[in-house]
């Protein structure tokens, strides 16, 4: 090290000790919260050396994603989604016990369900003329394989062409949507059609930034599930649908091994009412129970 490098090392430090001095107030997880980032941002500062036009820019993309967000729409949560840190926070909020089902990211598409008789069907738009029949159907228990009656299950999905129905005219408010109750089994089932991957918004920064670094924006496959009982900690969560060319490579590295199931592939007739073949998915959900969640 020079003694020009030692200087240099030297002011950083004071530099680090005087912010962190003045970290003070009442609250002690700000305290810490703030300590932390300012720990990690001085050291990103250390090893990367940007220089003052690259500490701009990197400013004024902040920037353009706040001008972004809009009431509908948050670039930040996207840029969170993008850089796996969402599905990090869900991680260190929900690891559960390996028999348990494992949380996945709610993702921004989340509305209120209609609720609905199990074995309907939340397809009603032209999407179940076009695409691909599917039943899907399990479980709730808890992690011990005890059935869980009273459950609710809340499904949200996207059409065969990647579109909810907040995106897309063509779909009634509600469709592709379901909150199902479990029976004294723990069963719940419901029929629509197999959803396909589909891009996150690229018209802003964040898209900006995933083609600059040669990402595609795509989610493999998916329905999303919410899945609450009284006494158990609720789980939110997605199915993934085997086979699907991005299961490895998701935007928002939302993909859990235990979470990807292959649909059998069913003909007409057999059972669920079902006017045509099928793709027939099973998936039960394993709820902790809250003692033990505790
Ligand atoms: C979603 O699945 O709905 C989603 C999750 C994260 C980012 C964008 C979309
Ligand atoms: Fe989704």
């Amino acid at each position: 090290m020079t003694d020009e490098d030692r200087v240099r090392e030297d002011r950083l430090d004071a530099l680090l000790s005087a912010v962190l001095g003045q970290v003070g107030g009442s609250d002690p997880r700000l305290r810490e919260l703030t300590t932390s980032l300012v720990r990690h941002l001085h050291a990103f500062v250390r090893e990367t050396r940007p220089t003052e036009d690259e500490w701009l820019t990197g400013i004024d993309f902040l920037v353009r994603t706040g001008h972004t967000c809009t009431d509908l729409r948050n670039e930040f949560i996207l840029l969170s989604d993008m850089l796996g840190l969402t599905s990090a926070v869900d991680e260190v909020n929900h690891a559960g016990p390996a028999e348990a089902t494992p949380s996945s990211v709610e993702g921004p598409f989340h509305a209120p369900a209609p609720p609905r008789e199990n074995g309907a069907w939340i397809a009603a738009g032209p999407e179940r003329r076009r695409g691909q029949l599917m039943v899907v159907r399990g479980r709730v228990t808890d992690t011990g394989g005890t059935p869980i009656e009273g459950a609710t299950v809340d499904i949200w999905q996207a059409d065969d062409a990647g579109h909810y129905d907040s995106q897309d005219p063509a779909q009634r408010p509600g469709n592709l949507r379901g909150l199902f109750t479990t029976g004294a089994d723990g069963a719940y089932w419901f029929r629509s059609v197999v959803p396909s991957s589909y891009p996150v918004p690229t018209d802003g920064p964040v898209g900006r930034l995933l083609r600059a670094l040669g990402r595609h924006p795509m989610r493999p496959a998916h329905i999303h599930y919410r899945v609450e009982a009284p006494g158990h900690r609720p789980v939110t969560t997605h199915v993934f649908v085997a086979g699907d060319e991005y299961l490895d490579s998701d935007a928002a590295f939302a993909v859990k091994e235990e979470l990807i199931v292959t649909p059998v592939i069913r003909r007409e007739g057999e059972s669920y009412g079902v006017d045509g073949p099928f793709a027939d998915f099973v998936f039960d959900v394993r709820l902790v129970p809250l003692e033990v969640a505790r």
